[in-house]
């Protein structure tokens, strides 16, 4: 070989290990960013599921189901749990996600019935000033009849939103006297043991969620 051709052969060499390094580095900042899930917000999300391997999400709890009974983490103990943080008065992203989890309880049903009654949906409310245990009732009726609806006080709710790091914040209408909630959009897939074992994105659609859901079930 000659003495130049190995010379442009090194450098390649050396060229190509930088730009690994960098590419590297950039990946790993990536999944740091994706890890920091409390500053995503509802609708701005992109990209694969974050490496939730060591996420510490979730803990126990005292709400209002939506028939005005007070509930704890207890009363859902030994089930596997999909978990979706949102508010009544959300006009696009809430209703689509809830719909995604109607989707997934229905193709379930059908064809796992037993696994089904196994699973049980919950829709927490960010916006527990206007959602009433009566207006959770209302406005679940237009989704899968499965799905349980969490509101409380406002310290309850927030303590519930810190330990599901749920990022949500009143936002005022500049022309009226009401508000809108900015929350960030994540189905959680928690386990038996009240432990986080997958999430699901705005992205990932109805077959997607039901997939994983089958293979974390072991069904698949
Ligand atoms: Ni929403």
């Amino acid at each position: 070989m000659k003495p130049e051709i190995k010379k442009r052969l090194l450098r390649t060499a050396v060229f190509c290990l930088i730009a690994l390094v960098i590419g590297m580095g950039a990946g790993w900042i990536q999944i740091q960013m994706q890890d920091a899930l409390s500053v995503k917000k509802d609708g701005q999300d992109s990209g694969k599921g974050p490496n939730i391997a060591g996420l510490k999400i979730g803990g126990p709890f005292s709400l209002t189901n939506q028939d005005g009974k007070a509930v704890t983490e207890k009363d859902f103990a030994g089930e596997y749990k999909l978990i979706y943080f949102g508010f009544t008065f959300c006009p696009a992203i809430c209703p689509t996600e809830l719909q995604k989890i109607s989707r997934v309880m229905k193709m379930l049903e059908e064809r796992y019935p037993e696994a089904a009654k196994t699973v049980q949906p919950l829709f927490i409310t960010v916006d527990p000033e206007r959602d009433t245990a009566g207006v959770m009732k209302q406005y679940l009726t237009l989704f899968h009849p499965r799905i349980t609806g969490l509101t409380g006080t406002i310290p309850q709710i927030d303590q519930i939103k810190k330990e599901y790091r749920i990022y949500a914040t009143k936002v005022k209408d500049e022309n009226s006297d009401e508000y809108t909630v900015d929350h960030s959009s994540f189905i959680y897939l928690m386990g038996p043991d009240d432990d986080l074992i997958s999430m699901y994105r705005v992205n990932d659609n109805a077959d997607a969620v039901y997939n994983d859901l089958l293979k974390q079930l072991g069904l698949s």
